[in-house]
């Protein structure tokens, strides 16, 4: 393990058959569950204030203040929903949480669904995650056998039944609105907010929707307190992040940071640097929806404030390396071509924006753009990124707006070259 790592939602990877309840209990499992049934639930939710936990599936939202929303309602029915969709390409992190350790995250969804008043909880996975899937259902039958889920909790009044869903492989679906519509058996499209799923949400009812990764922090906050998790990372960001590695660099894979790592740190210490002695030319954080930034501004932490000061986001904590083999162009077209795949067509904007990108981008690439074509892609992606309803449309254009800010010297060699001396004012 690299000093920069910091193992708290992966302490058990590799010490525990994720298949054994007993291995999960032995090791400090369900501790965390016994503790907050003993709790007034307003101190669950103060603990999760304290903590400043932020939603780890990509909006960053204070968890403590959504926890509070849902136990305001005044509904007898109310839902939890984890987000296990995981589509963005780039991420594997809530894969490898629930392979490893699926008690941590149960275990987080069932004190969140005492502390809101909550009966019925779903957890939303990825279609294509067979063995994930397969393992959390044995995880809910072994909870049911010790009575850590279903009627009576433990002694308490206190009841929690959890099912598990699957996707039908739409990227879209990883969107609170679009789950929870596929929840209710619709097609997974995105619903007009406000009002947000903490008061509208399955089936109408106040829900609490969070992300793997979220729910898996609640058993240490429980268990520690929420001071001690704040007092880890940086000020404006508290805890670790679980960065999926991916790309160009020697050691793929997942690790566990405290915030304040930065990016260089992450693809040197623990990536062990790039193949072949190539150089850096990009790195995509996020996911496809994300930034592409230069090498130079790998020193950049990971923080929300830092990243904010930049007009960056980390999303869901991928990190996609991509050494100088590698044309901009050619990665903003394969990203442009995803968008516009995945488009659920909902809305105007963003099903006929995401064609209109692939079109302008193609001209790029085939260096047949025009001058006119570089304020073409400015208007689009301003309606975009203000007009469309969900974060796809919202997001789809971030690769190619950052590109065009740090990468300029590519558009301009895409642009045919009569129209070159006009574009670089010659
Ligand atoms: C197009 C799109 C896809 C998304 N995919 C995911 C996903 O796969 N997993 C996830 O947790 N959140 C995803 N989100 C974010 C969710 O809408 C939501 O903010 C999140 O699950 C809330 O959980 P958190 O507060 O714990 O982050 C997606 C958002 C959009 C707009
Ligand atoms: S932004 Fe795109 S994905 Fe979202 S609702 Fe509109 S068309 Fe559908």
């Amino acid at each position: 393990m690299s000093g920069k790592e910091l193992k708290i939602l992966t302490n058990r990877f590799d010490k525990i058959d994720p298949a054994s309840i007993d291995d999960y209990i032995n090791t400090g499992g369900y501790k965390a569950l016994k503790k907050a049934l003993e709790m007034p639930r307003e101190e669950i939710i103060k603990q999760v204030k304290a903590s400043n936990l932020r939603g780890r599936g990509g909006a960053a939202f204070p968890t403590g203040i959504k926890l509070e929303s849902v136990y305001k309602e005044r509904e007898a029915q109310k839902y939890l929903v984890c987000n296990a969709d995981e589509g963005e390409p780039g991420n594997f992190k809530d894969r490898f949480l629930i392979e490893n350790d699926p008690h941590q995250v149960i275990e987080g969804m069932i004190i969140c669904a005492f502390a809101v008043g909550s009966s019925k909880g779903y957890i939303y996975v990825r279609g294509e995650y067979d063995k994930p899937i397969s393992l959390l259902k044995t995880a809910i039958e072994q909870a049911k056998a010790k009575n850590f889920l279903g009627g009576g909790i433990l002694g308490t009044s206190f009841n929690f039944e959890l099912e598990v869903r699957t996707g039908a492989g739409a990227y879209v679906c990883g969107e609170e609105f679009a789950l929870i519509e596929s929840i209710e058996g619709k097609s997974g499209k995105p619903r007009f907010k406000p009002p947000f799923p903490t008061m509208v949400g399955v089936f109408n009812k106040p829900t609490l929707l969070n992300n793997v990764e979220t729910y898996s922090n609640i058993p240490y906050i429980i268990n520690e307190g929420g001071e001690k998790f704040a007092a880890i990372g940086t000020p404006s960001s508290s805890g670790t992040r679980l960065i999926s590695l991916s790309g160009n660099v020697n050691n793929k894979g997942l690790f566990e940071v405290p915030f304040g790592v930065s990016i260089r740190e992450i693809i040197d210490l623990l990536g062990k640097g790039i193949p072949n002695g190539r150089k850096i030319k990009m790195v995509q954080l996020a996911g496809a929806s994300g930034p592409i930034i230069p090498e130079n501004m790998l020193d950049l932490r990971i923080d929300y404030k830092e990243m904010a000061d930049n007009n960056l986001s980390l999303g869901s904590g991928a990190i996609i390396v991509i050494d100088d083999r590698f044309d901009v162009l050619d990665i903003v077209y394969r990203i442009a071509k995803f968008f516009e795949h995945e488009s659920c067509g909902k809305c105007t904007p963003c099903r006929n924006g995401n064609k209109q990108l692939v079109k302008i981008i193609k001209k790029f690439v085939t260096k047949t753009a025009t001058e006119k074509d570089l304020s073409r892609l400015d208007i689009l992606i301003n309606v975009m990124t203000q007009a469309s309803l969900c974060g796809l449309g919202q997001a789809a254009p971030t690769a190619i707006a950052t590109t065009m800010k740090y990468f300029n010297e590519d558009y301009l060699g895409g642009i045919c070259e009569n129209e070159k001396a006009v574009a670089i004012g010659g």
